[in-house]
């Protein structure tokens, strides 16, 4: 061994040489670094000198400046230097263009000026570096979404059902809604205690943290109660990139006028879905149950509107008029596009669909409150609930119109079940109970409510008795 031939103080030297070393490159490492956004303008220069067609262009590009380019977004709280690198996103001539100088997808839809980049992707704003800025440091706790979770940004702005282009997002609210993940969590206070709250879930996990989670939550949180949903790998993103949209960020009213005046497009897909036509004319088409919605704008204002649609017996006591289970934002936008009936141009191409039933209400009932996370979709069953009497499962549905009158459901939904007996009393107590209903679920949903599960029972094994 070499080593035990160098004397004590020659081996002393030798380490302070070799640290000195270090330190040397990994200063000319880090000068390097925070030099590197004055070559990315330097080139950039060139390149505006070679693209210059005139004289006059050539000179106004051998002026630009080398500095620092920064966007200040006080509402926002934020201050955004990606643009010192990122130097013609809002440039179509550079569309293709290799990083950092390619022109940005849809730059005029959201003004830079206004919006920043962070807001949208992340990363840390202030930085000038490349691996700062895209957040890849260890006392930053927001890099750079990857590109491919980019879209959850959308949902801190807009209601995700009213932004067709980001298409996962969209389908990741929807599988929320149909795989009843409110059954056991609370999303903006509707929705049950057994899991976290989800409402800031975007700001405490990480992309790669929810992927794992829901391809096997208890392999991530040992003993989890949340059952394996069985997911395709679009399907496990699709809900990552809900997840990463709900940070709860408070944002001013410019920037969520998006959510807040959600467009007349989803109010008329809700009419057209529900069917209001049934009961309603416009234009002299449809039902006659309730009045003729034209001009309903000089009898009603936007106010009583929306109080009627989210509850139609508080505000017309004795009402046929049945409650649909609007979200807030769904009763806005159906209230903005019902106020525009008169246009004739809107009655113009209205479809005319088939009324819809109670049962169709009541699925709608059993989406939104997430029976299905623990009942399964469309009340087959299938979740697991170790050590329940009932068979280890939560029970299926399907055959509920057997085992209870009408009423007798009713007033078991109201109460719920908290003590579920075990099977084995020396094994840890069922996870999942039913929880009670009573006083969140209004009167006229939990009607449809029981007409949809009496729905259910398997129409060829008849009810015989
Ligand atoms: C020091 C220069 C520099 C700064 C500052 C900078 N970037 Fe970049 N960025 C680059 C370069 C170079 C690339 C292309 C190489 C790469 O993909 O790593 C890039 C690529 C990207 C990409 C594409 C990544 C992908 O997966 O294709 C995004 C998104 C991005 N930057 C966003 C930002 C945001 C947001 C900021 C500000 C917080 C920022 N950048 C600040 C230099 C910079
Ligand atoms: C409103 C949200 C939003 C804002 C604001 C925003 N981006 Fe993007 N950015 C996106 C989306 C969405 C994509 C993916 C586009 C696509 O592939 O269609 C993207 C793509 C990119 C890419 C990769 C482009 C590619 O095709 O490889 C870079 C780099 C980038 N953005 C940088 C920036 C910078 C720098 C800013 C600020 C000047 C910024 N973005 C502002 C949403 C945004
Ligand atoms: C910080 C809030 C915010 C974020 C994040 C955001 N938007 Fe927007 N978006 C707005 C606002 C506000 C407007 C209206 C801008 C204006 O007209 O000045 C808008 C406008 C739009 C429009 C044009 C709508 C119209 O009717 O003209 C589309 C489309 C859009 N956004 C899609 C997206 C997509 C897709 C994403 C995600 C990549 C996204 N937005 C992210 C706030 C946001
Ligand atoms: C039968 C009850 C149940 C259902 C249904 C359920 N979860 Fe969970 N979930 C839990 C429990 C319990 C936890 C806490 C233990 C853990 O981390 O797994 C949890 C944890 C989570 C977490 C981590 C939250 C955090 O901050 O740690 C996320 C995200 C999540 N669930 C999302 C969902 C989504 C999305 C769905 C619907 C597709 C869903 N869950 C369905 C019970 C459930
Ligand atoms: C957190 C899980 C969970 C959620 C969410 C949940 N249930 Fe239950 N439910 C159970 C469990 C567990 C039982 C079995 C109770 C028992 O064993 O006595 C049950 C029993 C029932 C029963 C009786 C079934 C039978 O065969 O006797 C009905 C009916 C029912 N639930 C309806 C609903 C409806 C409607 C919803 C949505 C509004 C709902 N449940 C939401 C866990 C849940
Ligand atoms: C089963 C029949 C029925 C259906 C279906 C129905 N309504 Fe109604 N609606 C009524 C009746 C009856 C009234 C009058 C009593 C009241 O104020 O509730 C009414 C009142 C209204 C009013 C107030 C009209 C006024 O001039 O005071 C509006 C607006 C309205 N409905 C919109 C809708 C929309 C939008 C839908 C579909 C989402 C819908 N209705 C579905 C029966 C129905």
């Amino acid at each position: 061994m070499s080593s035990n031939h160098v004397s004590r103080p020659w081996y002393a030297a030798f380490v302070i040489f070799a640290i000195a070393v270090a330190g040397l490159a990994s200063a000319a490492f880090y000068k390097d670094q925070f030099r590197a956004w004055k070559d990315w303008q330097r080139s950039f220069v060139e390149q505006e000198i070679v693209r210059a067609t005139t004289p006059e262009q050539a000179a106004a590009a051998k002026r630009i400046r080398v500095e620092i380019r920064q966007t200040q977004l006080p509402e926002l709280r934020r201050v955004d230097r990606c643009i010192t690198c990122h130097l013609a996103v809002d440039d179509p001539s550079y569309a293709g263009y290799p990083q950092p100088f390619a022109y940005h997808p849809n730059h005029d839809r959201h003004a830079f000026d206004k919006f920043g980049c962070t807001i949208c992707h992340g990363g840390q704003g202030r930085a000038t570096t490349q691996e700062a800025a895209h957040g890849a440091v260890e006392h930053w706790d927001q890099p750079l979404l990857p590109l491919r979770y980019v879209e959850a940004s959308c949902g801190k702005c807009h209601v995700p059902e009213d932004v067709p282009e980001a298409a996962a997002l969209t389908q990741g609210r929807k599988l929320f809604d149909d795989l009843g993940c409110r059954g056991c969590h609370r999303l903006n206070g509707i929705g049950n205690s057994i899991g976290p709250e989800l409402d800031h879930v975007g700001r405490r996990r990480s992309p790669d943290w929810l992927v794992a989670h829901f391809r096997n939550p208890a392999e991530v949180t040992p003993g989890s109660a949340m059952p394996v949903l069985g997911l395709s790998d679009t399907e496990i993103d699709e809900l990552t990139v809900f997840m990463l949209s709900l940070t709860g960020e408070p944002l001013t009213e410019y920037y969520v006028s998006m959510r807040t005046l959600p467009g007349a497009n989803l109010g008329q897909r809700l009419f057209e879905e529900k069917g209001c036509i049934g009961c309603h004319a416009v234009a002299g088409r449809g039902g006659d149950v309730g009045p003729d919605l034209e001009g309903l704008g000089q009898r009603r204002d936007a106010e009583w509107i929306y109080s009627h649609f989210r509850d139609p017996q508080a505000v017309s006591p004795g009402t046929v008029m049945p409650q649909f289970s609007f979200s807030e934002q769904e009763a806005r936008a159906l209230t903005e596009f019902v106020l525009r009936l008169s246009d004739s141009e809107v009655v113009g191409y209205l479809k005319i669909p088939r009324m819809m039933s109670s049962e169709q209400r009541g699925a709608a009932v059993y989406t939104k409150y997430g029976c299905a996370g623990c009942h399964g979709r469309d009340g087959k069953g299938g979740v697991i609930n170790p050590n329940a009497k009932t068979g280890e499962q939560v029970p299926s549905l399907l055959y509920v119109a057997e085992g209870y009158t009408t009423k007798e459901l009713t007033e078991f939904i109201k109460r719920g079940q908290s003590e579920i007996a075990p099977l084995d009393a020396k094994r840890p107590a069922p996870p999942l109970y039913m929880p009670p209903w009573a006083g969140k679920i209004a009167p006229g949903e939990l009607e449809d409510l029981v007409a949809y599960l009496q729905s259910l029972f398997p129409e060829e094994e008849g009810l015989d008795w």
